[in-house]
């Protein structure tokens, strides 16, 4: 089949398309990947990103390194940068509007062609925000609701149900996911907060290989504030 490539933005060479992949009215930093039959629109990827394949992404802002696996659906959100997101998982669904007679989308949308244009409602299916940070991990088939903020630096288990606020460097589990631990002590966390190392660039990052390679200490930390 031949690719379409009518609404495709002129993507950094560097990016490589993989089988199938569909990516438009999107832009994308160098060195990124879109996976076999996966479709990014209307989103805004950072460099070095990576989207696994059987992926659908629409209006996303991710991070730079922000990465996906395979099968993970992605709505409205903004991601931050190192963020790991693994398979199966869903972000930002959209919410069907439970307050009408009905839930079913001929409401809204013409394509039914139940209603005429005049009688169709208007229905934002993802006004609720939802916001994750950096260096967040996302377990895989966990899902994460509409209206949430997802702090730097959070972890979420396996099979989770995000569906509140989780705070920077939080370890939530379950269904409804609840912290049962933080990464690390307090004091640490408000240095990493403080620190923000995903903004740092590059070049500082591989002039430090040690920090992130070793135990954290507040004295290592101390040094680099
Ligand atoms: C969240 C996670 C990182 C925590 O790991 P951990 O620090 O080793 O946690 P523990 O095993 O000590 O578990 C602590 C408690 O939480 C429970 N728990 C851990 N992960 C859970 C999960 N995903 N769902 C429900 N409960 C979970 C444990 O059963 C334990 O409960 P208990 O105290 O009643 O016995 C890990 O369990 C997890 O879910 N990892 C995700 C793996 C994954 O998705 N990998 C995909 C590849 S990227």
């Amino acid at each position: 089949m031949k690719e379409d490539t009518s609404k495709i933005y002129s993507l950094p060479e560097s990016v490589k398309l993989y089988r199938f992949a569909e990516v438009s009215e999107s832009s994308i930093g160098e060195d990124s990947i879109v996976g076999d039959f996966s479709r990014v629109r209307n989103s805004t990827l950072g460099v070095h990103t990576r989207i696994d394949r059987n992926n659908f992404l629409t209006n996303v802002i991710m991070g730079n390194y922000s990465y996906t696996g395979p099968f993970d659906m992605i709505f409205h959100c903004k991601i931050g940068k190192f963020v790991s997101i693994s398979y199966g998982v869903t972000i930002g669904a959209p919410e069907h509007n439970y307050h009408l007679l009905s839930t079913h989308p001929f409401i809204y949308n013409k394509g039914y062609g139940l209603l005429d244009d005049s009688q169709l409602i208007r229905n934002d299916k993802f006004d609720k925000p939802l916001v994750i940070g950096n260096d967040v991990w996302i377990g895989c088939n966990a899902t994460v609701l509409r209206g949430v903020s997802i702090g730097d630096g959070a972890v979420i288990g396996a099979n989770s149900l995000v569906n509140k606020d989780v705070p920077p460097y939080a370890i939530v589990v379950g269904c409804p996911a609840r912290i049962i631990k933080y990464r690390f002590e307090k004091e640490i966390i408000d240095k990493l907060l403080q620190m923000q190392w995903w903004n740092w660039d590059d070049k500082t990052i591989k002039e430090h290989p040690e920090l992130f390679t070793s135990p954290i200490n507040q004295d290592i930390l101390t040094s680099y504030l």
